[in-house]
């Protein structure tokens, strides 16, 4: 395949003068690992040009093997169906700027794409992809820490770098879907008892600190009586509106202002474990269409503001003291049940470059099959982020 191919290189290249300077095209024509990618591109009429002409860019180019696993997902059919979804996912495989892998280390970097369309996404700057080498991959991950490897890095062409990935990236979803794919059931249904799904969902820029189905549990007696408004502050001290905070952006010692209005302190410790309050992040940088989730192993106490971590524990404490455990999960009767399950084997994002440790195997680290993972991109995904 790629000997037959080189003829047709080669005339590109004399066409194009410098073998590293080829037009997009030329450069995905030539590529037998892009057919796929290169089909879908040149069936758009305009796109291939519009991308083309684009300067200071680096695309990840999802493979023919990317491709297949896309299209053969009983959901990918929705692909022709639904256009708009169609450009934001090309947009959002599109970063703003020359990355050449030499720049991505095993500090998590947060590359903002060319997504900006307000129905996908509304993070400013355009929805990121997180980048970081795991051993010596190079990996992006992207909505439900879904991740992409590269298998070919750093081709040329006019407008900036490709590289190749193993697998299409997953649109960030809105922060209710997430948590139900992550089974984060728990906050989920709370935020619904307190009527500010939609507020989580569409506030541009949220950084949400979301504690675990576990966490609520372990102080359900503190939750039981509360009242709406009382529940709504517990809530929004999780919310910090205005910044979506990356791992990367979390300092040991920074103060926070949450929407509930109180602060809250981030503590990292020597081995590099992040707490906020007492609560130690367990799965960091879940995106999501308005920010970024991070998981807690705590509930947050607005009233406990003070609250700090033992250092170097293995885990955090709570913000409610002198609380016990319920039987049931709180807050997640009537509430839609995951259908997926947490994937041990995955090694989650990695070091950050606060040192954010790789998840531990009984994180909330959302996972998906194929199947569900096409129905979240081009299904459930698109229901919530168009807006029904
Ligand atoms: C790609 O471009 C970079 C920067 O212009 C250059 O350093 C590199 O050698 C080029 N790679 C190839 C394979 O030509
Ligand atoms: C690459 O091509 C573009 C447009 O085709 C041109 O403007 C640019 O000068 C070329 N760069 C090199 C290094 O030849
Ligand atoms: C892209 O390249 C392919 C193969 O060389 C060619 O068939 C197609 O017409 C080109 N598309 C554009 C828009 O130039
Ligand atoms: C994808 O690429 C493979 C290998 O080149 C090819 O057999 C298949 O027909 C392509 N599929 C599409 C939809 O272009
Ligand atoms: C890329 O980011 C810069 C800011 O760093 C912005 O001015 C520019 O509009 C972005 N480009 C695209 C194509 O989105
Ligand atoms: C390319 O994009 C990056 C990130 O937006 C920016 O920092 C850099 O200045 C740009 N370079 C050029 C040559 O436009
Ligand atoms: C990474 O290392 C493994 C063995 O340690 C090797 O099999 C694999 O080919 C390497 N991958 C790359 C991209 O270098
Ligand atoms: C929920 O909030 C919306 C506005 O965000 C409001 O219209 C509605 O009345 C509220 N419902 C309840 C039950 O408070
Ligand atoms: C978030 O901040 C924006 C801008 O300051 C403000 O308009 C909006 O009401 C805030 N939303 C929440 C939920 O605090
Ligand atoms: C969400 O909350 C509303 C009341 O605000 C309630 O009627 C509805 O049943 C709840 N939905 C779920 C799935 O719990
Ligand atoms: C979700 O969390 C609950 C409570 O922590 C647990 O019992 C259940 O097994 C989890 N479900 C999945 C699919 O992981
Ligand atoms: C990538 O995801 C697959 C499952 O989809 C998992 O087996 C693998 O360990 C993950 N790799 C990394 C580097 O997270």
């Amino acid at each position: 395949m790629q000997l037959t191919l080189l003829p047709l290189l080669f005339l590109a290249n004399y066409a194009f003068t410098q073998s590293t300077n080829q037009t997009l095209n030329a450069t995905l024509s030539g590529n037998s690992q892009l057919s796929n990618l290169t089909t879908f591109l040149n069936a758009s009429p305009g796109l291939i040009q519009a991308l083309g002409q684009t300067q200071n860019i680096t695309i990840l180019a999802p493979n023919n093997d990317a491709f297949s696993a896309l299209l053969s997902s009983s959901a990918g059919g929705a692909l022709a169906s639904d256009s708009g979804l169609v450009s934001a996912l090309l947009q959002y495989h599109v970063l703003n700027g020359t990355y050449p892998a030499s720049m991505i280390t095993n500090m998590s970097m947060f590359i903002p794409t060319l997504l900006m369309n307000e129905s996908y996404s509304s993070v400013t700057g355009g929805q990121r992809v997180e980048a970081v080498m795991i051993g010596n991959e190079t990996v992006f991950y992207s909505g439900l820490l879904q991740n992409s490897t590269v298998t070919q890095a750093n081709i040329n062409f006019t407008g900036g770098i490709i590289h190749v990935v193993d697998s299409v990236l997953t649109l960030p979803i809105s922060v209710s879907e997430t948590a139900s794919t992550a089974n984060l059931t728990s906050i989920r249904g709370a935020l619904n008892a307190t009527n500010l799904t939609s507020i989580i969902n569409e506030t541009p820029d949220l950084t949400i600190f979301a504690p675990t189905n576990g966490a609520f549990q372990s102080i359900g007696s503190a939750l039981a009586n509360l009242s709406v408004s009382d529940l709504a502050d517990i809530l929004t001290y999780h919310v910090v509106n205005g910044t979506v905070a990356y791992s990367a952006s979390l300092m040991n010692g920074t103060s926070i202002q949450t929407v509930q209005g109180g602060n809250i302190t981030i503590t990292i410790d020597a081995n590099g474990t992040v707490f906020v309050n007492s609560a130690k992040v367990i799965t960091p940088n879940v995106l999501v269409a308005n920010g970024v989730v991070h998981v807690i192993d705590n509930v947050l106490n607005p009233n406990a503001t003070s609250a700090r971590p033992t250092l170097s524990a293995t885990s955090g404490a709570p913000g409610f003291t002198g609380a016990s455990s319920v039987s049931d999960v709180p807050f997640t009767s009537g509430q839609p049940t995951p259908t997926t399950t947490v994937n041990p084997t995955s090694k989650g994002p990695g070091p950050a470059s606060t040192g954010v440790g790789s998840s531990s195997t009984g994180a909330a680290i959302p996972m998906m099959t194929g199947a569900v993972r096409m129905g979240a991109l081009f299904g459930a995904g698109a229901a919530v982020l168009v807006g029904y």
